[in-house]
């Protein structure tokens, strides 16, 4: 036992809305070796008829992505859609200059959505609003969305792709924000040519739902008046916003990166309510989503930086091995993520393979499961119906970034016709921490299962040679008595309770 104490009180009343298992989505970017060697291997023992590795689509369906942005990321922002289309030998190989590599081309548009039906997950997509513009949209989602009878359309079935893939989700570029970015812009600029992107792209075909770029961090210097002036802009024609965050351990104490939820769940507050003040000064009714489309825990401050790359083939980019503290800070965000859905309705975690994979593949080798991995499958597994309100009382902790944070992160979700019930919890403290959930409202609840990421060893991570050296496991300790869950969290830990009707 232990003198560390929480309570909290779940009631099918109080309730934030119901998952969107669009959440649950992740990322492939042409970048590094997520798609060259991560998705797609050709000659590989476990590649199909396409080249795609069957391994790493068997760990994608595990995990229980929903989404998959592609092709990027900074990536689009150069890209030419058209190169990665048609006979692969007449493919030309390019510079892609946001990461500086040399892009064969061999996996394009195709390859993609092909891979997205085997793997059943939703294609979300980018064009390029660096270099390009309102017609290379039109143009792609022409190839893409419409029957036939049109120049792309056609050009699609010659390809040998009969029927339109109808695609509804899109992004209107990527990170437009950065310096950093090819084609970067002003937020007027940027607006402006979101919004006419956005128009043409629905007269084209209604049925789109259209994402336009938010800041590509809170901490940015635009951050707030890019949001609305871009809104400004775009408001009628766009029907998300994004977000982008990765959090780095590199640059904080331990205690302050295990609060990094503490940011994420400010930085989607804010952009609502900036979302929200476009909409008052329009008198407008109209709620625009927020997609939270690249997260992740980076050490970014240890990356080079890209004017520093030396052009290449498919280098290692960004090949973060995460540790068990990576695992638990991914574990809160999830819960950050749900505890939004009433307005957070999109979210894809950057990125599913190698670079800063939830997946790690050797070329012509395994595929593995990294620390990341447990936490996502599991929420995304477990997490059905309705996300209830939490309300929690618990010890906090102080950090210099944060001020008092607290040491539990908890959501819940309550599938009513299944009558389950699941509740995330991680543990911030580096000491455990006892837990009791009144259960009042649920009349006969037992307990399916108390599953924990967490390890005596925080910076134990999963290796080629030990692929499951961290594992979610069983832990013991959890009861109901008199409708009242009892369970003990460990330090620094990830915790998924099931609830069943007895
Ligand atoms: O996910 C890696 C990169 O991070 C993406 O290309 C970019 O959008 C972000 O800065």
């Amino acid at each position: 036992m232990t003198n560390h104490h929480a309570r909290l009180t779940l009631d099918p009343a109080f309730r934030v809305a119901e998952v969107n298992r669009r959440v649950f989505g992740s990322f492939v970017e042409h970048m590094g070796r997520c798609v060259y060697t991560g998705i797609f291997e050709p000659g590989h023992p476990a590649a199909d008829d396409v080249g795609l590795r069957t391994d790493v689509a068997e760990l994608t369906r595990e995990l229980g992505v929903s989404v998959v942005r592609y092709p990027g990321g900074n990536f689009v922002s150069n890209y030419r859609w058209e190169d990665g289309v048609g006979p692969v030998a007449a493919r030309p190989t390019r510079l892609d200059l946001a990461w500086r590599s040399f892009e064969s081309n061999e996996f394009g548009l195709n390859e993609f959505l092909q891979w997205s039906r085997r793997v059943g997950v939703e294609p979300m997509l980018a064009v390029n609003l660096g270099t390009r513009g309102v017609q290379e949209a039109c143009d792609l989602l022409e190839y893409c969305n419409v029957a036939g009878g049109t120049y792309w359309s056609d050009l699609r079935i010659e390809h040998g792709v009969p029927e339109p893939y109808a695609v509804t989700l899109w992004c209107l570029g990527n990170e437009v924000d950065g310096p950093w970015q090819i084609g970067h812009k002003s937020a007027e600029d940027y607006g402006r040519l979101a919004a006419e992107t956005a128009k043409a792209m629905k007269r084209l075909d209604p049925s789109v739902r259209l994402v336009a770029c938010g800041s590509s961090g809170r901490s940015m210097p635009t951050f707030g008046q890019w949001e609305a002036t871009v809104l400004e802009h775009a408001f009628d024609y766009v029907d998300y916003l994004s977000l982008h965050a990765y959090y780095d351990a590199e640059v904080c104490d331990l205690p302050t990166f295990l609060a990094s939820a503490v940011d994420m769940d400010q930085y989607i507050s804010a952009v609502a309510a900036t979302v929200d003040f476009v909409a008052a000064r329009r008198a407008s009714r109209r709620r625009i989503q927020l997609s939270f489309d690249e997260w992740n825990v980076w050490s970014a401050s240890r990356f080079v930086g890209e004017d520093h790359l030396a052009f290449a083939r498919r280098p290692r980019l960004i090949e973060q091995v995460y540790d068990v503290a990576d695992a638990v800070v991914v574990g809160s965000l999830l819960i950050t993520l749900l505890q939004h859905a009433d307005r957070l309705t999109v979210a894809c975690q950057a990125q599913l393979v190698n670079i800063l994979g939830l997946i790690r593949t050797e070329p012509g080798g395994p595929a593995w499961r990294q620390t990341i991995f447990h936490p996502f499958a599991l929420t995304a597994r477990h997490a059905r119906g309705v996300v209830l309100d939490v309300r929690a009382e618990a010890p906090s902790y102080d950090t210099e970034r944060y001020g008092p944070v607290s040491w539990l992160v908890a959501a819940a979700t309550y599938d009513q016709p299944a009558g389950d019930l699941a509740l995330f919890a991680v543990n911030r403290g580096e000491q455990a921490l006892s837990l009791d959930v009144d259960l009042r409202a649920f009349p006969s609840l037992r307990l399916a299962g108390h599953t924990i990421v967490a390890d005596d060893d925080i910076r134990a991570v999963n290796t080629r040679e030990q692929p499951d050296r961290v594992v979610p496991r069983e832990h013991d300790g959890a009861r109901i008595v008199r409708r009242n869950l009892h369970a003990e969290l460990p330090a620094v830990s990830w915790s998924c309770i099931r609830l069943v009707p007895a």
